[in-house]
């Protein structure tokens, strides 16, 4: 098993900081391979004196909990360096060890200020636009950093070492930024000796993490060394294979891994997919399985469906198989992981979307262009919900009749099997010996 990726199989927010936490153990590295500081993984723990505690990771790898495991910010990630030196000061304050534990690529982009100065101003303009089309982003400054990275005017990590070229590139980037945010958005002009100051001073704390991460990856491989790759954010938010705009600026779908992180794809062996039990959304775009009644508002309210990083109030709604079908295709699960299987607990009856309906016909497809996501309907097909409370099963015999049978129908429509269930936030709140559940 050199590489294994953990995938979000949906819109993001599945569950993966745990899932990623609970393989840690078994791997010498965990990689962050694309997005930035809009992601929000959450570990959960329990103390010895049964209290919790509760930390959310927006850039560290979740591996970082686990002794003897190195963390790698990969390429395809793009960094705030003021945020992940917040980060790694939160971490230590825990008792937790970054140093010569934490990598970070050479090659990584950077948000700069302007970066959320601009997508600030772009979102804004959006919403009052007459046909209203803002994206609801993490206001991360992730689109503009992505978009300076492939118009190759980006500064990345590499950069912070030479003070000169850095105001340089800067004083020539932010030329345009400027006329950008004055002119178009009439917001305020930033001040470049400003940024190079604050961000020299990053480069000084950032330096000892700094490295070539892909060859340090290779090496890792070589000598036989395992690999967890911890993607962000979810499959239907890629900005190729979601619902373009409203998607993110990166891959977080298989794809990402191999050049976010420089590893070749024969080195990966799993592709571990994570599925919440149902489906949430944050930020907008088409929801096809949305639930805009008290259905919805109970899976908020009991699975506490508000966003890691931003605290926005998530979109709720039921599984959609017709989405995991999409997203299992186009990544290959080798297994899925369903998580928050416990919020399910106490509903009368549950559905499942297994079709839409779009133009009058049936159709299996997913079409991810948002002109056609937004009309189809749903077909859903009704499985027997269960009363009993389920946190505290730890063997799926022990699951009720009704929660076994909601898993066998995912992975006999899905025909992917399903190797881990997360039934609550800790990390105890695990079922792994889920093989009966296999897909027919
Ligand atoms: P951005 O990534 O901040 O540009 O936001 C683009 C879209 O992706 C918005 O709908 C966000 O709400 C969504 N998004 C970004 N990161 C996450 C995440 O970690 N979880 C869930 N949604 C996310």
């Amino acid at each position: 098993m050199p590489v294994s990726i953990v995938i979000g199989s949906q819109w993001g927010d599945e569950g993966k900081g745990k899932i990623v936490d609970l393989l840690s153990p078994e791997v010498d590295v965990v990689a962050r391979y694309q997005g930035g500081a809009n992601a929000g993984h959450t570990i959960v723990w329990e103390n010895e004196d049964g209290s919790t505690e509760e930390f959310v990771l927006h850039l560290v790898p979740s591996g970082i909990f686990h002794e003897g495991v190195t963390c790698v910010i990969g390429n395809g990630v793009v960094l705030d360096p003021k945020a992940v030196m917040e980060e790694i000061e939160k971490i230590e304050s825990l008792g937790i060890d970054v140093d010569g534990r934490l990598k970070i690529s050479h090659n990584a982009h950077l948000i700069m200020p302007y970066h959320k100065a601009i997508e600030a101003a772009q979102e804004e303009e959006r919403a009052s636009a007459s046909d209203d089309d803002e994206i609801g982003t993490t206001g991360r400054g992730i689109g503009p950093a992505y978009t300076d990275k492939f118009a190759r005017t980006g500064i990345r990590v590499v950069d912070l070492l030479d003070e000169d070229a850095l105001r340089r590139k800067l004083r020539r980037s932010l030329e345009e930024k400027n006329a950008i945010l004055r002119d178009i958005y009439d917001a305020e002009a930033l001040d470049v000796d400003r940024i190079v100051e604050e961000y020299v001073e990053f480069d000084q704390k950032i330096d000892p993490y700094v490295t070539d991460t892909s060859k340090y990856l290779s090496e890792t491989l070589n000598d036989g060394g395992r690999v967890l790759a911890e993607g962000a954010q979810g499959s239907l938010l890629d900005v190729d294979f979601g619902s373009y705009p409203y998607v993110t600026s990166s891959h977080p779908t298989a794809g990402g891994c191999c050049t976010g992180l420089g590893v070749s794809p024969t080195a990966i062996d799993r592709v571990l997919g994570i599925a919440k039990a149902y489906c949430t959304r944050v930020g907008n775009g088409p929801f096809p399985t949305e639930l805009e009644n008290e259905a919805g508002e109970r899976l908020r309210r009991k699975g506490d469906e508000f966003g890691a990083t931003t605290g926005r109030p998530r979109r709720c709604g039921w599984l959609d198989l017709v989405a995991l079908r999409y997203t299992s295709m186009i990544n290959g699960f080798s297994e899925l992981a369903i998580t928050k299987l416990d919020i399910l607990s106490g509903m009368e009856s549950l559905k499942v979307c297994t079709q839409y309906r779009y133009d009058g016909k049936t159709t299996r497809r997913f079409p991810s262009e948002p002109q056609s996501l937004e009309r189809v309907e749903p077909i859903y097909e009704t499985l027997p919900g269960w009363d009993e409370d389920i946190s505290d099963v730890r063997r799926v015999e022990n699951l009720p009749l009704e929660a076994r049978d909601y898993l066998a129908f995912i992975a006999e429509v899905l025909d992917v099997e399903i190797g881990l269930v997360s039934n609550g936030p800790r990390r105890d709140q695990i079922i792994t010996d889920v093989q009966p559940m296999a897909a027919a």
